[in-house]
């Protein structure tokens, strides 16, 4: 049996033979369901709005080219909070399937996802408040042992452009305060529920107890885990990128967020990997690539 893809109503749904699936939007790329052994691994709100009228509460949302607010004096001033990545209309580039590979080792099938995003995409509002000739190709591999997911920056034009990137991944959990978070010990971090002062991770564990929204820079672990009551629930492992935001609202941010159904916040958690810390520079003709492989443990 080899992999199946399809697309419907702007979604495209991918499957193994081993039954594992994955279901992307082609509105911001985002990547909206994920199960392995018939196990969903992301979590998606039940109030997301999912019509294209803004970002997607939940899954994968891709952040581009700009991290949180963009500062006011940065050539990426004038766009929205993250960028206009997630919510463009990407285009589906098409797919392929290995019997080999980072995901498939040992022969098992993999199949792999690509999505394009340029300036030609843009809203004329995202366009103007961003002129830079850029090419994106993101590219989702679903493989028997986890979930790949890169994004290949590409400068088009004649300038040179600078930029940050994020994929915004909502993990579903059980119970976000069973949960610790390994592989971000010793590493200094903003935390923006302090009003951005900077602090170094001290407990090699983290745990989830009350608002967390820390960006954690320039690490040199390349795995982050995430433990569900003391067992491997995922294994996160960044490629070419050394940043990594840890976000849960708790209460009361989740009450003031419409598009976050009441609770929800017990349920996800999010573990960002990224390059936020500064600006990566790109120029004229210039790539960068950077991602994860997620493993799911179940
Ligand atoms: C995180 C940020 O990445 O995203 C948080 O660090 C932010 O500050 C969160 O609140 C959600 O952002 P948004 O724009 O999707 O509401």
């Amino acid at each position: 049996p080899q992999p199946s893809v399809h697309t419907e109503r702007g979604r495209v749904y991918a499957s193994l033979p081993t039954g594992d699936t994955v279901e992307i939007l082609l509105y911001g790329a985002t990547i909206v369901s994920w199960k392995s052994n018939g196990k969903e691994n992301l979590f998606v709100s039940d109030n997301a709005v999912l019509d294209g009228s803004k970002p997607v509460r939940g899954g994968v949302p891709v952040v581009f080219p700009a991290f949180g607010p963009p500062p006011k004096d940065h050539a990426t001033g004038a766009l929205p909070q993250h960028g206009f990545a997630r919510n463009s209309t990407w285009e589906y580039l098409g797919s392929s399937s290995s019997e080999s590979g980072a995901l498939s080792k040992g022969g098992d099938d993999s199949v792999k996802l690509d999505f394009g995003l340029s300036a030609a995409n843009l809203s004329d509002e995202h366009k103007k408040a961003w002129p830079y000739e850029f090419g994106l190709v993101y590219t989702v591999t679903l493989g028997k042992d986890g979930l790949q997911t890169m994004l290949n920056v590409r400068n088009q034009g004649k300038e040179p452009f600078e930029f940050q990137m994020l994929l915004h991944t909502y993990f579903k959990v059980d119970d976000v305060t069973t949960l610790q978070i390994n592989g971000l010990g010793s590493v200094t971090y903003t935390d923006k529920v302090l009003n951005a002062t900077e602090h170094t991770q001290s407990d090699p564990a983290l745990k989830i107890a009350g608002e967390t929204d820390r960006v954690y820079k320039s690490i040199k672990q390349d795995t982050t885990s995430v433990l569900q009551g003391g067992k491997p629930r995922f294994d996160v492992t960044r490629d070419n990128l050394e940043d990594t935001v840890v976000w849960n609202p708790w209460v009361e941010k989740n009450k003031a967020m419409a598009d976050l159904h009441d609770g929800a916040y017990k349920n996800f958690v999010c573990v960002e990997v990224g390059a936020v810390n500064g600006w990566q520079r790109l120029e004229a003709g210039e790539t960068f690539e950077g991602g994860m492989i997620v493993k799911s443990h179940l």
